[in-house]
């Protein structure tokens, strides 16, 4: 395989909700869920039996022929998307959902400019990474799309400053998850949405992190009562199995015309059955509840680890979208946590992500608590013995 993953030492061979056992029988608790994806927990029973009735029946359908599974998935979808947003493109991934998005803002303003916010990630393929900040992931590919400017995040005169006669959209994230689980100040994303509205440009999502009941809401910019045009999703919208996601407004939808955006796996029944059974689990369980309920309460125990460890600088997030700000590189803490058996996420060089299942235990959570209280405490007598904690 390319060289291209920061490689941990553990081969996992079997997960179950919160839970997944690497080669040696080993559990970890795992808040990673690679990167996200397995929000409903590793194999939910729910999205195993949709793949295992729909394997026999059908696995491939393009795009050009209707599907009943393609249909029932969007149908779905589209109820519980914020209202207006109901006409629906699928691909296979996060960056797909953002390519769609940025072609779809081109085409339908007739204008090239995307105006982006430093610190965003939306994904590493050429459009998307054009729009994503860290120069680690930009500067090796240059050239990039052009016409992709990025502004101070936070800040409502950056972007009404950068809007121009040739800018198309506006592009975020509600939440910057990569770029350090980044909540927005009070009153920026309605400022953002009127400014939009006033300059009359398209505002965009990307709610590939912070989607699918995550923060405590369906979607990420519930927490804010703002509805964009353009929303990108994927993740865990199919229980796993790989899916990109762009609703949008149908007058927006309206303007790519037949050939003009595809791709060949757009929609599969098996993709799709799996996404009808995972949107069914998280409404069914009412999973968005209990992800703000114990995302509080997880919120509140990493809150305690802050006032008992000095390295911890600050913990931030939403529901089950947490960050732990230390004051240095995070890997040791992270490779640590997994030696004990909890798995965790970088977002940046100082923050420790995690991103749990909803399906979480609080017991579980109290585990991961534990691990990383010890773990700190390791850390921090480490680095007093050499005299390395920055003030
Ligand atoms: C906000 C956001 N957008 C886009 C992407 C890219 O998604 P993918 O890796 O599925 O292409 C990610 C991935 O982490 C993401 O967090």
């Amino acid at each position: 395989m390319a060289n291209v993953f920061s490689k941990k030492p553990i081969v996992l061979t079997k997960g179950k909700g919160a839970v997944v056992w690497d080669v040696n029988g080993k559990e970890y608790v795992d808040c990673s869920t690679s990167y996200g994806v397995a929000l409903l927990g590793h194999c939910h029973p729910k999205v195993v039996a949709a793949i295992r009735a729909q394997v026999g029946q059908l696995i491939t359908c393009h795009g050009c022929y209707y599907n009943d599974k393609r249909a029932e998935f969007v149908d779905k979808l589209v109820h519980i998307t914020p209202p207006g947003l109901d006409k629906v493109f699928l691909s296979n991934s996060g960056a797909e959902s953002v390519e769609c998005a940025i072609k779809l803002a081109r085409k339908y303003s007739g204008k090239p400019e995307i105006i982006a916010l430093m610190g965003a990630f939306h994904g590493k393929t050429m459009g998307a990474l054009s729009a994503t900040w860290d120069k680690k992931y930009r500067e090796p590919f240059m050239p990039l799309v052009p016409e992709i400017k990025h502004v101070a995040p936070d800040n409502t005169d950056k972007i009404r400053e950068a809007i121009s006669e040739k800018t198309a959209a506006v592009l975020m994230e509600p939440i910057r998850g990569e770029g350090g689980v980044r909540i927005p100040p009070d009153g920026y994303l309605q400022k953002v949405r009127e400014i939009c509205d006033e300059q009359k440009v398209l505002l965009i999502f990307d709610e590939v992190q912070t989607s699918f009941g995550r923060t405590g809401k369906l979607f990420g910019c519930q927490n804010w009562g703002v509805t964009p045009d353009v929303m990108c999703l994927a993740k865990p919208f199919a229980g796993g199995l790989p899916i990109g996601i762009t609703v949008a407004e149908e007058n927006v939808m309206g303007a790519f015309k037949v050939g003009e955006h595809s791709t060949t796996f757009s929609g599969s029944p098996l993709v799709c059955a799996a996404g009808c059974a995972a949107v069914d689990a998280l409404v069914e369980e009412n999973l968005t509840k209990r992800a703000a309920e114990l995302g509080a309460y997880f919120k509140g125990e990493l809150e305690r680890l802050q006032a008992k460890h000095r390295i911890v600088k600050e913990v931030r997030g939403l529901g089950l979208m947490l960050g732990m700000e230390l004051r240095y590189d995070v890997l040791n803490v992270i490779l640590k946590a997994a030696a004990k058996g909890v798995l965790v996420l970088d977002a940046g060089r100082t923050v420790v992500r995690l991103l749990p299942p909803l399906v979480i235990r609080k017991e579980q959570v109290d585990r991961v608590v534990a691990t990383l209280d010890e773990v700190l405490g390791d850390e921090e007598n480490e680095r007093a013995g050499s005299s390395s904690v920055p003030n």
